[in-house]
């Protein structure tokens, strides 16, 4: 069933550049018609000279939420009264509520992975955790592990130093989780060799993704022997070289892609917009659809 527009719709969107191929729509547009909610949800491309006019006119037009994407997530902050924890923790806004005299930020990057994780049922309390990459989403995948309970977190990245500010920036904040930063490869086998436990590994990193599907950040067979679990952020393709590289170093190990944390972060979003709370089975309902749209 599909409602008719009318002057009571409400109206949500995506502030992003480029958003063309963005699922979000599909997302929130059918998150609404589940549930008879009166909204309609768009994807708005805004370049990064034009955002402080976009959000002040959102505001005016009285939209009641925005979602925020590449490449305006951290220059956002500078137009809102206020933001929540794991916005300021990670540095990085993906979500605006509409209140009075302004915009409330919200991060839900990190607790859409965090739900990912548990539809998936990887639980990562007491877990050894390997972060490989040290970018953007790497903050939001690390900010989520360390409130897990990671009992330890190598970060792994190309330019060690990134990794090393990372680690610097949040191991004082998380003094329960040993969290250290890999100076190179084989330090990473160290580290990773010295626990004599298995690895949750996640690819927070692009290499991998459509359409260079056959690239994979790690080549070497040790390391995936190491893992007995991995995710990658990547969701096109649905399964990338490094899920496979997972999977192949041991019949019981398992790879998830980045789908449901699209996903999940999405109906976060939702909920904080529309003060309700989406279960499961609801999510599940709209994840296939969401797949085929995402494949293209
Ligand atoms: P995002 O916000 O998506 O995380 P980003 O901040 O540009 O994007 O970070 C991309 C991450 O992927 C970084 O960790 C980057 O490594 P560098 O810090 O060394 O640039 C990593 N990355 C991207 N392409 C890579 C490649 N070809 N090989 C190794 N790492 C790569």
């Amino acid at each position: 069933m599909s409602f008719e527009i009318t002057a009571h719709t409400a109206l949500f969107g995506l502030l992003g550049h480029p958003v063309g191929h963005s699922v979000s729509p599909f997302i929130h547009n059918s998150l609404s018609e589940h549930f008879g909610h009166d909204l309609r949800y768009l994807a708005y491309d805004v370049e990064v000279a034009a955002l402080k006019a976009a959000v002040e006119g959102a505001y005016a037009l009285k939209i009641k939420g925005l979602n925020v994407t590449v490449p305006h997530k951290q220059a956002v902050r500078e137009f809102l009264l206020s933001e929540d924890e794991a916005a300021a923790r990670i540095g990085a806004v993906n979500t605006l509520k509409r209140v009075d005299g302004g915009w409330q930020g919200y991060n839900t990057d990190m607790p859409g992975f965090i739900r990912a994780l548990e539809s998936d049922g990887i639980a990562v309390k007491g877990r050894y955790v390997c972060v490989l990459g040290a970018g953007g989403a790497a903050r939001a995948i690390i900010c989520a592990l360390l409130k897990c309970g990671a009992a330890k977190l190598v970060i792994y990245n190309r330019t060690c130093e990134k990794a090393l500010a990372l680690a610097e920036e949040f191991a004082p904040l998380y003094p329960e989780c040993d969290m250290e930063a890999a100076h190179s490869y084989d330090d990473l086998l160290k580290s990773m060799r010295g626990t004599g436990g298995k690895w949750l590994a996640v690819n927070t990193t692009s290499v991998g993704m459509c359409p260079n599907v056959d690239d994979i950040l790690i080549k070497d067979e040790a390391f995936y022997k190491l893992c007995d679990r991995g995710v990658d952020i990547i969701f096109n393709p649905a399964k990338t070289a490094f899920m496979k590289a997972i999977e192949a170093a041991d019949k019981d190990n398992k790879a998830y892609n980045g789908l449901k944390m699209l996903l999940f972060q999405g109906i976060r979003s939702y909920e904080i917009w529309n003060d309700v709370s989406i279960s499961d089975e609801v999510a599940m309902q709209i994840y296939p659809g969401l797949a085929k749209r995402v494949m293209g």
